[in-house]
């Protein structure tokens, strides 16, 4: 554990050197002081701090403004440092400033160009972009949900089953807002998960392909026998069937929790996604 009054003594008293001052005790100083002393008392004590670590290195020239001042902003609005751990992480700040708007605020304070500085902080678009490009590198199960209520039933593919509990046994897919399952789901209140055996791939194009009908007649020629949580498709590798517990709308995407009551696993190998291709 940190001893914070120990630190901002030292602080304080111009006790501490640049090299024993990396990004983690300055996450730690700043916010020592934000939570001790009112904001403005607390940014002056700060970069009177800094001003003179730099200076006693010989670097009074280093010191800058909008750094200083931006990160005071950011760790003075964190409650508790253990929320933030992107904190300790320098570069972060790049996520509210571009490199040139930082390199004009030495002298004076400089507001962000990209993001206002508040927590958490925003998620890089870079990040964003290549996010699907990571995904599709880490493999996942390959399921046919299928759901039914009292005058249809309808199916569609997906890669996102996840345990969420083991008691009570609980499990979760993702389903994009405005898709017709999510829709039905709503109604029949229960689904089952067929997880594709290796040889079942075409199964997996069928019940992803758009216009395809939305009613029974997408189980033409496809083997499948009735459960009491809708219908399972023959010679799959495992079989979950649950009632609906609980829905949490999430960006574009519903995670659908279900309780499972039927749960069968048949050992045939399962159909694995990586790398955009079926194994
Ligand atoms: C391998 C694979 C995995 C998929 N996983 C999901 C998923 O987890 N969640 C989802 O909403 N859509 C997923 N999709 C896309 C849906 O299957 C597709 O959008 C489907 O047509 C939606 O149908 P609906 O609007 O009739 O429900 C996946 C598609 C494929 C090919």
């Amino acid at each position: 554990m940190i001893d914070f009054d120990q630190l901002l003594a030292a602080f304080q008293a111009g006790e501490i050197a640049g090299a024993d001052f990396p990004h983690e005790r300055h996450v730690q100083v700043t916010w020592g002081l934000a939570q001790r002393y009112p904001r403005d008392v607390a940014l002056r004590l700060l970069t009177d701090g800094i001003r003179g670590i730099a200076a006693r290195a010989g670097r009074a020239a280093a010191y800058h403004e909008t750094i200083t001042r931006a990160w005071f902003e950011l760790i003075s609005g964190a409650k508790d440092l253990e929320r933030y751990p992107e904190l300790f992480d320098k570069s972060v700040l790049g996520r509210y400033y571009t490199p040139a708007r930082l390199a004009l605020g030495r002298e004076r304070w400089l507001e962000p160009d990209l993001h206002p500085l508040t927590l958490p902080p925003p998620v890089l678009a870079a990040a964003r972009t290549q996010l699907p490009d990571v995904l599709r590198w880490i493999p996942t199960a390959v399921a046919v949900l299928a759901t039914r209520s009292d005058h249809t039933l309808h199916a569609t593919t997906v890669s996102s089953i996840t345990s969420v509990s083991r008691e009570p046994a609980l499990v979760s897919v993702c389903l994009a807002n405005g898709s017709r399952t999510l829709d039905l789901l709503g109604h029949a209140g229960t689904f089952v998960l067929s997880v594709l055996a290796s040889n079942q791939s075409e199964l997996a194009g069928r019940f992803a392909t758009l216009g395809r009908p939305a009613d029974p007649r997408q189980f033409t020629m496809v083997a499948h026998r009735l459960s009491a949580y809708g219908p399972l498709i023959e010679s799959a590798a495992a079989w979950i069937g649950c009632d609906v517990y609980g829905a949490h709308r999430c960006g574009d995407h519903t995670i659908v929790v279900g309780a499972v009551g039927l749960a069968e696993a048949t050992h045939r190998h399962p159909l694995v996604r990586h790398g955009g291709v079926y194994h």
